[in-house]
């Protein structure tokens, strides 16, 4: 055959299908995703989900796996002892673990996340994308803690809205070494304009988080007085995310209502449901009090910084969800994509979130109901 010697034949088929093969796996890879790849997510599954999501054909004759169990969040004080205890060790095991190239600058599995949620963050943030954004985000972290980390406990969530006749006294803000997330400390911080006092209590005492400089974990729980109750807002802290408030929120008749409620854009006496417990602490929980004129300003998204974002944000979503539950919710979504343009309606649920590498970019319609694949999780 064309004069070759048939190992040379045998090797040039072989090298032309391993080549064919590697063409059409780049193909498979371009079409499933591009860039970092993190190794707590099915990037074909993902795809598949992703195009059935949104009507379009599947790639490859994929299929869309199907979730092995519908798994249930619960709040934190539920938890057992040893269950916290394991969740606030797989929390600093995402500081060992590698950024898997999401966050070059910053070397980190823990900085990965905080890195992609600074990342253009008016992009979705007040704004309709701002829910499906954060349940995804969550629910990302919750597989990096179970797949990297190895928590096996239940995913917990904040129910804030128990503590808010006495927030301060929250068993949140627990000094167990072991399982609180601690309140602020003693020692006075200021690195380069981001003030606060540097956690020393609780299981996160002491810790160092790098974004956008490598400082304390720093907070300042006096900083809402002078939101409360005289200040500004005129409204007790505690009423914009009291049982009256979720109430109001979970009357919204369109998603764009329930997202305004949350973000508290309908009532300027409200800080809404979301933004209150940030801005009860200055400091990387992000308060409004320390970005002013200084080099964090353009970063002013550092709340995961401090882990409590995980399970504040698990009860915005859980508001969100309950909410979906009401007949005829399920799969609404619209609202304004531009952050400042409240009156924009250009939000659709086939826009594709933005990630970062973080996984891929799903399109809205995936991140809508909890119990479907990928996510897999019920309140
Ligand atoms: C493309 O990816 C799909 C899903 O993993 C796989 O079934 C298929 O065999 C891949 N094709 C090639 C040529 O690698
Ligand atoms: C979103 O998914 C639901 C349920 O499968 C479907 O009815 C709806 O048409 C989808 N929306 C879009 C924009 O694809
Ligand atoms: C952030 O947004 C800008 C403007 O839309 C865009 O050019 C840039 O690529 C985005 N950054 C990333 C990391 O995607
Ligand atoms: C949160 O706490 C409030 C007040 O105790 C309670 O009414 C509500 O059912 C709780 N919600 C969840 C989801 O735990
Ligand atoms: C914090 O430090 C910055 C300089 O990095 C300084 O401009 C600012 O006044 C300090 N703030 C306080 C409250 O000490
Ligand atoms: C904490 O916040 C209060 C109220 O805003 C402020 O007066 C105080 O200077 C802050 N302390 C630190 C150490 O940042
Ligand atoms: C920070 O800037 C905002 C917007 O300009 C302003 O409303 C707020 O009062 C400022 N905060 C401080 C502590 O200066």
């Amino acid at each position: 055959m064309l004069g070759l010697p048939s190992f040379v034949f045998i090797g040039l088929v072989v090298a032309q299908a391993l080549l064919a093969v590697r063409s059409v796996q780049a193909d498979n890879d371009s079409l499933y995703h591009n860039g970092p790849r993190v190794p707590f997510v099915d990037y074909p599954g993902m795809a598949a989900a992703s195009a059935q999501a949104i009507g379009e054909p599947l790639p490859y004759g994929q299929h869309v796996p199907e979730c092995k169990a519908v798994k249930k969040r619960v709040e934190w004080r539920t938890l057992t002892y040893d269950q916290k205890k394991d969740y606030m060790r797989a929390i600093k095991c995402l500081q060992n673990k590698p950024d898997y190239g999401i966050s070059p600058q910053y070397p980190t599995l823990y900085d990965a996340f905080v890195w992609v949620h600074t990342t253009n963050w008016t992009d979705y943030h007040l704004n309709a994308w701002f829910m499906p954004w954060h349940r995804w985000f969550v629910w990302i972290h919750s597989e990096a803690m179970e797949k990297v980390c190895d928590y096996s406990g239940p995913v917990p969530y904040w129910n804030y809205t128990a503590d808010y006749q006495n927030f301060l006294e929250s068993p949140i803000f627990s000094s167990d070494p072991n399982i609180g997330f601690g309140s602020h400390g003693n020692t006075a911080v200021n690195v380069s304009g981001l003030i606060g006092f540097k956690v020393d209590n609780g299981a996160f005492a002491n810790m160092k988080v790098n974004i956008p400089v490598t400082h304390y974990l720093t907070r300042n729980f006096s900083a809402w007085k002078t939101l409360d109750p005289t200040g500004q807002y005129g409204v007790a802290f505690g009423e914009t995310f009291s049982p009256a408030a979720v109430a109001r929120a979970l009357s919204s008749n369109k998603f764009s209502d329930l997202e305004a409620a949350i973000e508290g854009f309908d009532n300027t006496l409200h800080l809404g449901i979301h933004n209150s417990p940030h801005f009860f602490s200055s400091g990387d929980w992000t308060g409004p009090f320390w970005t002013n004129n200084t080099q964090w300003f353009p970063q002013i998204a550092v709340a995961p910084n401090d882990p409590i974002f995980w399970i504040h944000h698990a009860y915005v979503d859980q508001v969100f969800w309950s909410w979906q539950q009401k007949p005829g919710k399920q799969w609404l979504f619209n609202g304004n994509i531009p952050w400042d343009d409240p009156t924009d309606n250009s939000a659709k649920a086939t826009d594709r979130l933005p990630f970062f590498g973080l996984g891929p970019n799903p399109p809205i319609n995936l991140t809508l109901k909890t119990e479907n694949w990928p996510m897999c999780y019920t309140y």
